[in-house]
This record gives structure tokens, C-alpha cells and sequence, in this order.
């Protein structure tokens, strides 16, 4: 996607079925829309078709598509790593994962959840942007310097192409003490470490700033709470500890969980 990959592996079978099946999903959006009759529903997807640059050009086909099916892209894998990420941060905290379901079992009505629910879970919301801190998964991001400027000694030349991390500070321990410790508790009032300027970007730095944070932010941690809500759950194996796998972005690998209690 981002030009990145090298080009052997845009010829591989595997993923040019992928990109294939991408691209129709993509497509049946678009067809299903443009048959709605001139139905308005002033969404990304009629955004994306009604589009004009400043000289009148449409989107082409393939960029249309491409926008559609951002959301999926931006959206899901994101959302879906983290849930997992925090998962097995809480499992292997037990007395973390213990305030958590006090709070859930107290305060999350699954069937009819509100953004008040989620200000009563304190040590959950704490628990998720930890678990950020640690398991960012936009590690860096990639830009084309548009002008040369100089950088802690380094000459950047105009046009250089550029990774921006904005998970570096994560770990300085001018920032966080004992950085490489997951502590929840650092986040809350008052010491609030992630407040700080500059501290914490898992969510990308400035223009392109990711569009779902405030979605995200209570959306993964909530996947799990409604987990813990409905089930006891422990790791499989116990003994399993973290390993990363890169599909685009860092996820667990072979992380799983097993149910062993079921709540009414
Ligand atoms: C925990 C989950 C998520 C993380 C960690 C995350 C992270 C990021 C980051 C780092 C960027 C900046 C990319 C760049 O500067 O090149 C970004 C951009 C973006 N994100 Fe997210 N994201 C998450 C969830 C979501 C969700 C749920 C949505 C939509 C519902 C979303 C929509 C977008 C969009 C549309 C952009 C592009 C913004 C732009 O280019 O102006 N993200 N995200």
C-alpha cells in the first residue's frame, strides 16, 4: 500500500488473489451504491463517487475503490490487533484484569452500552492507552520531505523519503519511569505521563492524524470488556508469551485464549 513491499512479493499468487478479492469487495460497494437511485447518504462512500479536485477530475475507478475500502484497511486490522494486545497485557496481569472485571461486571450493560459506562472504567480505559504505549502498531510513518531541513545533525535533502516514529518516545525515561514496565496506574490523575508534549503518538503526529482515534479508543477496549463480561477466559497455553507477527501491522502471533467459565 504504501510502496514499500518489495516487488517480488506484488507477484506472489497469494497476493494478487488477495488483492483481487480486495479490489471486488471494493467494486460490489460501489455497483450497490450507484443503484440506489440517486438514494443520498452522505457517507465516505458518496463522498468518494461525488469527488472533484480543484480542476474538475473525478476519483479514477481504482481510486475509488480505494477509498471505499479504506475504512477496512484503517479500521479493522487496527482495532482488531489492539483488542488482542490488551487481552493479553490484562491475562498476564492478574491484578489489573481483576479491577477490569470489577468495573465491567459494576458499570458495562453490553445490550445497551453508553459513553458513560465506559468514563465509570477507569482502570480499562488506563489499561488501553498502556497497552498503546507498548504495542504500537503504526510504528513509524513514512513522508517525502518537502523541503531539506536538518535533524539532530543530519542533512534530510528536499524530496528524501522519511520515517517518522511516533513510538519512540513510548519508551524515554524522561517521559515514562521504568518505561518497559506496563503500569496502567502512570496514566491516571495526576501523574498522567501520556499527557505529556510529545509523550505519546500512537495514533500518528499532525495533518494525517489517524480520523478513527475516538472511535478506536473506546471500541478495542470495549471488544474486550464484552468479552470479559460474558466469559472467564485464560490463555492457551498458560504459559504463552508474546510474539509479534508483522500482516501489515504488528499483531500477537499464535495468541489464543481458552473460555473456561460462561456468565449468566
Ligand atoms: C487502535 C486502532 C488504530 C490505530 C492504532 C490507528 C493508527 C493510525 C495512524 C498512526 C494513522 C496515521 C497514518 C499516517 O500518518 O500516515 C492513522 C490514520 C488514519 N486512520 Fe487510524 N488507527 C486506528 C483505528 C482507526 C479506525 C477505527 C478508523 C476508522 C474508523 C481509522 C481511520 C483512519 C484514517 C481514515 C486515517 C488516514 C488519515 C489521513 O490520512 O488524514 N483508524 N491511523
Amino acid at each position: 500500500m504504501h510502496g514499500l513491499a518489495p516487488k517480488w512479493v506484488l507477484k506472489l499468487p497469494r497476493f494478487l488473489r488477495a488483492k483481487q478479492r480486495f479490489l471486488e469487495i471494493g467494486q460490489q460497494i460501489l455497483n450497490k451504491r450507484r443503484a440506489n437511485n440517486g438514494e443520498i447518504r452522505d457517507d465516505l462512500i458518496d463522498a468518494t463517487i461525488s469527488y472533484k479536485d480543484a480542476n474538475g477530475n473525478a476519483f479514477t475507478e481504482l481510486e475509488m475503490l480505494i477509498s471505499v475500502m479504506s475504512p477496512f484497511i484503517a479500521g479493522m486490522d487496527t482495532v482488531a490487533a489492539m483488542s488482542s494486545f490488551l487481552l493479553y497485557d490484562l491475562l498476564t496481569h492478574p491484578d489489573i484484569l481483576r479491577q477490569v472485571q470489577n468495573e465491567v461486571n459494576q458499570h458495562l450493560d453490553v445490550s445497551n452500552f453508553t459513553s458513560e459506562m465506559f468514563m465509570k472504567m477507569p482502570t480499562l480505559h488506563m489499561a488501553a492507552i498502556e497497552t498503546m504505549r507498548m504495542h504500537t502498531i503504526a510504528v513509524a510513518q513514512p513522508r517525502e520531505a518537502v523541503n531539506a531541513f536538518s535533524f539532530n545533525g543530519f542533512a534530510i535533502p528536499k524530496g528524501a523519503q522519511v520515517m517518522i516514529s511516533g513510538s519512540a518516545s513510548h519508551f524515554l525515561e524522561r517521559f515514562y519511569s521504568d518505561p518497559y514496565c506496563y503500569t496502567p496506574d502512570r496514566h491516571h490523575a495526576p501523574r498522567q505521563e501520556f499527557r505529556q508534549k510529545h509523550a505519546y503518538a500512537p495514533y500518528g503526529i499532525g495533518a494525517h492524524l489517524c480520523l478513527g482515534a475516538g472511535i478506536a479508543e473506546v471500541q478495542f477496549p470495549l471488544n474486550v470488556a464484552m468479552l470479559l463480561k460474558r466469559f472467564d477466559v485464560m490463555l492457551d497455553p498458560p504459559s504463552y508469551r508474546l510474539k509479534l507477527a508483522n500482516n501489515p501491522t504488528p499483531h500477537p502471533s499464535k495468541f489464543k485464549i481458552k473460555l473456561t467459565g460462561i456468565h449468566p
